[in-house]
């Protein structure tokens, strides 16, 4: 089974206006379950689009896109559980933390899927573990506090949605 993969997929953005812009134009790509793959490309060519269809922010304008075998697109009403499933990690990291604390900021993804409290606290230790940021850090300011390689890794901890499995690469997906 593949973790993800696109069936003929195509991305235009601004359709039907005269910015209308082909940025994916019907590409097949299956990635594989437990190897981590790159995508290379020169600028404007695709990629953080690519990314953004994988977890459901863009819907395709043709094609389908699958997780785990699934058409995510199959029950549009549901498409937030797929972003709980597949992780996304923006560029520039140290931009996007935002909580008072190093713990609030892991546990805002777990919080908003309205987990409770113990299951938040267990999936905010695990995903620090998966990206080896200390315990020591939780009651300090994400901000002033954690050192250059920290932060980033404080971000990714933030993706703590997928405890079940504990394969960082899955934890971490990045864009
Ligand atoms: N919101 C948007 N509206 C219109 N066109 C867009 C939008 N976002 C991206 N594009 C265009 O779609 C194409 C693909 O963009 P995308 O951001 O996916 O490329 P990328 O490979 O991630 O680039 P980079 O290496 O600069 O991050 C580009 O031509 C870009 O100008
Ligand atoms: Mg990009």
């Amino acid at each position: 089974m593949n973790a993800a993969e696109l069936r003929g997929v195509s991305y235009v953005y601004s359709k039907n206006t005269p910015f209308c812009k082909v940025a994916v134009d019907h590409i097949d790509i299956a990635f594989e379950e437990k190897l981590v793959t790159g995508i290379i490309g020169h600028t404007g060519s695709g990629k953080s689009t690519v990314s953004q269809l994988l977890n459901g922010l863009l819907r395709p304008s043709e094609g389908e896109v699958l997780v785990e075998d699934r058409d995510i697109w199959k029950e549009p009403k549901k498409i937030r559980n797929v972003r709980f499933a597949v992780g996304l990690v923006f560029q520039y990291p140290e931009y996007q933390l935002f909580e008072e604390t190093v713990y609030k900021d892991i546990a805002f993804g777990p919080k908003n899927m309205g987990l409770d409290e113990k299951e938040i606290d267990e999936r905010v230790r695990l995903a620090a573990s998966l990206v080896g940021l200390s315990e020591d850090t939780f009651e300090r300011s994400p901000f002033r506090s954690l050192g250059r390689t920290e932060a980033p890794r404080c971000h990714r901890g933030c993706d703590g949605n997928a405890p079940e499995d504990p394969d960082p690469r899955r934890a971490c997906g990045g864009t």
